[in-house]
């Protein structure tokens, strides 16, 4: 078989992550500080890790039901009635996911036809594009700037509506550039979901990391649950990112289907993890809470500390990246990042990665210590200083 053959065209079709590429570099330095990861630098708390361990010791080891472990799925209810006043039933409009990028690709893959179209935004999280393609779909971003704080606007989601539309993809709190969107905007897409009798996937991760805002779910707008795919997951809040444990909250039909994929290719999620999930669920509140202070401070740290420099960044209100423009450098994005990195030790990801209008711009993950972010500031002081565009 000739080497090209080989590779499905749909696997020709995607790139691999622009984040890892630096990964690849960063590995082999020293004395690197990197604002590059976008995961929690805590631990999971104790009493989590140990309710992991408590079910091997109880030899918890089998699978769980397709759907996920039903006390998880109930607590996860409870957990949407609580925060959202929304009401899913436990048995047949949750599933548990392998993070939530499973619950990402289950979703692309139960609602897409060959052809359907999914109007996204960008700069916009690197799986969005690569899953509705591999999906068997068509990926219509709406560009997004600083001059309307990255937020989508449903007049621009609208107009790019066809008879392909299936579905709206949203991701607020959005990684990469901490943008969030106040109810009335999210009001706005609903109107345009309900006008073309769309679905909207809607990729709220981060939604309880957000500072001095609310987070409005998108599904609890009016009309909007029978037409929302809910993911959430553990990975940011706990601070659980390896324990890959997400979910799906959706109609029983659009549950059903992401189950029939979810049975062949992963039977369930893992069955420690899902029992560590519900303690997090059950009694992770107050480190949840300390959490969120603690990365509110590094946040007001970098954005000053970038404005200082002058890194212009508008003010990130959710998720922990700051998005800072690099225009006085002159130089595009991904060479901001290679240099940085190679003549300062600093590793970020250049905008570019989400999308081509994250072009001139960086991200920084703060969900680091305050010492490296303070470091990692001085150095790019001298970098900035050094090569600001005359
Ligand atoms: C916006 C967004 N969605 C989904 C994910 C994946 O989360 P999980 O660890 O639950 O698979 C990430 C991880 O960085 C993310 O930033």
């Amino acid at each position: 078989m000739k080497k090209r053959d080989v590779i499905s065209k749909k696997v020709q079709a995607i790139s691999p992550s622009g984040i890892r590429k630096f990964f690849d570099i960063l590995a082999t330095m020293e004395d690197v500080i990197s604002l590059g990861v976008g995961e929690p630098d805590f631990v999971t708390p104790w009493h989590v890790r140990e309710a992991g361990i408590y079910s091997l010791e109880q030899g918890h080891t089998s699978y769980t039901s397709n759907y996920g472990l039903l006390e998880l799925r109930e607590e996860i209810a409870r957990y949407l009635r609580r925060r959202y006043r929304l009401s899913y039933n436990p048995q047949r409009e949750i599933l548990i996911t392998v993070g939530v990028s499973e619950g990402l690709d289950l979703a692309m893959r139960a609602v897409l036809d060959p052809g359907d179209e999914v109007i996204g935004y960008e700069p916009s999280y690197v799986s969005y594009l690569p899953c509705t393609l591999l999906a068997g779909g068509k990926f219509v971003a709406v560009p997004t700037t600083i001059d309307n704080g990255f937020r989508v606007r449903a007049e621009d989601i609208d107009k790019r509506v066809t008879k392909k539309t299936k579905a709206v993809m949203l991701g607020y709190p959005s990684n990469p550039t901490g943008a969030v969107m106040d109810r009335d905007s999210l009001e706005r897409i609903a109107e345009v979901a309900q006008k073309h009798d769309l679905l909207v996937i809607s990729d709220e991760v981060y939604e309880r990391l957000v500072y001095g805002v609310e987070h409005t779910c998108f599904a609890s707008l009016p009309g909007m649950k029978r037409r929302t795919i809910h993911l959430g997951g553990f990975s940011k809040a706990y601070a659980m990112t390896g324990w890959r444990i997400g979910y799906a909250a959706a109609r029983a039909d659009i549950i059903e289907a992401m189950m029939k994929i979810h049975q062949y290719t992963m039977m369930c999620a893992p069955t420690m993890s899902q029992m560590a999930a519900l303690e997090a669920l059950r009694a992770g509140e107050p480190q949840v809470e300390s959490m969120v202070a603690e990365y509110d401070q590094r946040r007001r740290v970098m954005l000053k500390g970038l404005n200082a420099i002058g890194l212009d960044c508008f003010e990130p209100r959710g998720a922990f990246y700051c998005f800072p423009s690099i225009r006085v450098t002159g130089m595009n994005s991904e060479r901001f990042a290679e240099q940085l990195l190679l003549e300062e030790h600093v590793a970020v990801v250049p905008g570019d990665a989400f999308g081509k209008s994250g072009e001139g711009h960086v991200r920084c993950c703060y969900a680091t210590s305050m010492e490296e972010i303070e470091q990692a500031l001085e150095r790019m002081g001298r970098f900035i200083k050094k090569h600001r565009a005359r």
